[in-house]
Formats: C-alpha cells, sequence, structure tokens
C-alpha cells in the first residue's frame, strides 16, 4: 500500500537487464504507483516505447524534443516523487558522474529535486573498473542511492558481481524507501565489525571465527535510516558492494584502532561491534619461522581497547559495546558497560542456540546505562541490527 499514489519516474539506459524492467513497470503500477517512463537512445534497442508505455498508461519519453514540442525536463523531475534508473548501464554512471547532458535522461537527471535511486547493470569486469568505481563514489557524493548489484549469471555468460537487482527486490528496495523515517539524518556513524589478524610471521597470524555479518548488517541498517555510515572491517569476505557505506579495510588490532579514532571524532554514533584480538604477537617475525625445538613459545601483549580508548574520550557521541560472554553473562555484560564508558552493551551468550560466530542468526540482550535491560528472540542478524538500531533510536532519537 505504500506504494499507492506515489509518482514514479523510471529511466531505462542500454542494458540486456532492461528487459526486467518491463517487470518492474508492471509490479510498481500493480502496487497504485503512477509511473513515467524515460527510455535512452539505446534502451529503445532492448525494449519498446508501446510496451510500456501500455502498461504505465502514459506516454514514454525519449527525446529533449521532437517535431512539435520540447520535454520538460525540469517540470518531470519535479512531478516525480521518486526517480529510478533502472538498469543503468556503465556509460550513463559516467554521464551521470560528469553532468553530460545529451538526452532527454541527463538532462532530467541533472535538473530533478527529488530523491534518485540506482540500480547498476553491467558485466563484472566493468562493474570494477576503477572508472567506474570512481564515478559511482561521486554519484553516491551527490546523495543518490545505489541499490546494490548481485553476483550471479551476467549478460556474458561469466558469473561473477554486476547484475542488476531482481524486480521485486527493487520493489521492496522503494517500499522500504518510503517506509523508513529517516531519523538519523544528517547523523554520521561508524561500525567496527569482523575479526582482527594479528601477524606472527609472514604467512601465520592468529586470529578468530567472526565473519563480520552482524556488523555489516549493522551498517546497512544505519544507513537506511539516514546515517552517512563509516564501517572499519576486519579481514572478511564481506565486500563492499555499492551500497553507499563508506569501507575502511583493515587487518590488525592495531590498524582498527587507529582507523577509530581518526574517523570517531565527528560521529554521534559509534557500535563496535568488531571481534578484535586482545593480544598480539610481541615480535612479528620478518622471516617464516622454522619448526626446530619440541616446544615453541610465542609471547603475546594486549591490544588497544578500541571501546574504552573511545569512551575515554568520548563527548557527545552514543557509545555501543558488543560483549559474548560463555558464563555469567550479564555479570560481564555489566561490568563492560561501566569500565568502557560505554552508553549501551549488545550482549551475545555462546549458550543461546543461534548466536554466534559464522550463524546467520543471532540472540541477543541490550543493556543501557540507566540501568534497563531489552530482551530479544533468535532473529536474522538483520533483524537482530533493525532491534539494535531501533533502541538505540528510541533512547536518543525519540
Ligand atoms: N573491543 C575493542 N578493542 C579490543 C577488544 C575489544 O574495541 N581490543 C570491543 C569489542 O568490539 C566489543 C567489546 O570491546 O565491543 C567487548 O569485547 P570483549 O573482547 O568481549 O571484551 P574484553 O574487555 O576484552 O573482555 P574479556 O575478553 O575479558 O571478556
Amino acid at each position: 500500500m505504500i506504494l499507492k499514489d506515489k509518482k514514479i519516474l523510471i529511466g531505462i539506459t542500454g542494458s540486456i537487464a532492461a528487459y526486467k524492467s518491463i517487470i518492474l513497470v508492471r509490479l510498481l503500477v500493480k502496487a497504485g504507483a503512477t509511473v513515467k517512463v524515460i527510455l535512452t537512445p539505446a534502451a529503445k534497442d532492448f525494449v519498446t516505447p508501446l510496451t510500456l508505455s501500455t502498461l504505465t498508461k502514459n506516454p514514454v519519453l525519449s527525446n529533449l524534443f521532437d517535431e512539435e514540442s520540447w520535454a520538460n525536463h525540469v517540470m518531470l523531475g519535479r512531478w516525480a516523487d521518486l526517480m529510478l534508473i533502472a538498469p543503468l548501464s556503465c556509460n550513463t554512471i559516467a554521464k551521470m558522474a560528469h553532468g553530460i547532458c545529451d538526452n532527454l535522461l541527463m538532462a532530467t537527471y541533472l535538473s530533478a529535486t527529488c530523491p534518485v535511486i540506482l540500480a547498476p547493470a553491467m558485466d563484472e569486469d566493468m562493474w570494477h573498473h576503477p572508472s567506474t568505481v570512481g564515478n559511482l563514489e561521486k554519484l553516491k557524493q551527490y546523495g543518490n542511492t545505489v541499490i546494490p548489484v548481485q553476483h550471479g549469471e551476467l549478460a556474458s555468460g561469466l558469473y561473477g558481481e554486476g547484475r542488476m537487482a531482481e524486480p521485486e527486490a527493487i520493489v521492496e528496495y522503494l517500499q522500504d524507501f518510503f517506509l523508513v523515517e529517516k531519523v538519523l539524518n544528517g547523523r554520521k556513524a561508524l561500525v567496527t565489525a569482523g575479526p582482527t589478524y594479528e601477524p606472527i610471521d609472514p604467512v601465520r597470524f592468529i586470529g578468530n571465527h567472526s565473519s563480520g555479518k552482524m556488523g555489516y548488517a549493522l551498517a546497512e541498517e544505519l544507513h537506511r535510516r539516514g546515517a552517512e555510515v563509516t564501517l572499519i572491517m576486519g579481514p572478511s569476505t564481506i565486500q563492499d558492494t555499492g551500497s553507499g557505506i563508506r569501507f575502511i579495510k583493515v587487518r590488525t588490532a592495531e590498524e582498527m584502532y587507529e582507523a577509530s579514532l581518526e574517523n570517531f571524532g565527528d560521529v554521534d554514533i559509534a557500535i563496535l561491534s568488531a571481534a578484535v584480538a586482545d593480544y598480539t604477537p610481541v615480535v612479528k617475525a620478518d622471516e617464516k619461522i622454522k619448526k626446530k625445538d619440541e616446544r615453541f613459545t610465542l609471547e603475546l601483549m594486549k591490544t588497544k581497547d578500541i571501546l574504552k580508548s573511545l569512551g575515554d574520550i568520548k563527548q557527545k557521541q552514543v557509545l555501543v559495546g558488543f560483549a559474548l560472554e560463555t558464563h555469567n553473562e550479564r555479570a560481564y555484560a555489566l561490568e563492560k558497560l561501566e569500565k568502557k564508558n560505554a552508553d549501551m552493551i549488545v550482549l551475545n551468550s555462546l549458550n543461546d542456540e543461534g548466536a554466534g560466530f559464522g550463524k546467520d542468526t543471532n540472540r541477543i540482550h541490550i543493556f543501557d546505562k540507566s540501568g534497563k535491560e531489552y530482551v530479544f528472540g533468535i532473529k536474522s542478524k538483520k533483524e537482530v541490527a533493525k532491534d539494535i538500531v531501533d533502541t538505540l533510536i528510541s533512547t536518543y532519537y525519540a
């Protein structure tokens, strides 16, 4: 129902994924939205104006002017509640990044005052080319929102990243967009996630099983609520899919500490979910350590406690820490809240089925400074991230 009577302007560019936009338009119309379509000249090789005008019951626009009239691109951008470009080709991304106004879609984009959401589609190599990465970064700086590309079969026949999100997923994204109150608009957030790897020698390290999934879900949720998010991620398979979150990749506890401190100054919220190594080798051997003796002793020293360090210097920031415990959970969680000067502690107990490293679900309790305890059931990490952000918003930003 949320899309009912919403005015959505869809731009379609020249990509094989354009055929999916026909289904997308159909779904949006079915959901009650009023849809107008602009095709780039290249898009007409993939879909016909007739199909789209029949589905939308609106004329499909493509040219800046024809023999009789001039298309009012300024008014189109003002008419829309939202402009969605799907599929967005590599070529149009480049033009948008540089303000090249050579067709109606570009003229409308450059003059649009409504929010702009982008669903890119291209082959993996084009997607990863530094020019595309840089151009997309520019578009995010302009305030455009990017729906992450999918991994799967591509037009080339290869498998990889670059598929446009499925029409159903795009509709869900738009529903979410209209639904979510952007309470955290204008706020900055910092999230640490994943494990750290402490080097022993050039080929070995001390690490842990953290996947980074919980932290990534938190970063996504904060971003969804309008915050500008920096995610400091230890070694993890999670990649930046161009979702609008600023990724900083680190490896060691020391690197995570440096990056956190550097970014903490101007954030409003910091959630430290990383499984930081508590100890690191005193000496990192320059060469591979050869096996000799029956026993081998490695001397370790404490790493810097990032949460505590931020707790010591915090001013306006809301600081959230995690506690992963196997026993005396409540007491240890409360002790961490106090000792590290955090505002909230999220407790995971390894005794809870469905919680812990590498799993897709989690079960948490949240303790806040005022002594309140919030209890939640087993949920997906995405849902858990929502619970944490909801609790944070209702406590500090309601
Ligand atoms: N943490 C951190 N820097 C460290 C160690 C931990 O920022 N060097 C943060 C974690 O990201 C988490 C919280 O501190 O938010 C709790 O981590 P944990 O390792 O459980 O706490 P410790 O104080 O190390 O307590 P213990 O290992 O004794 O349980």
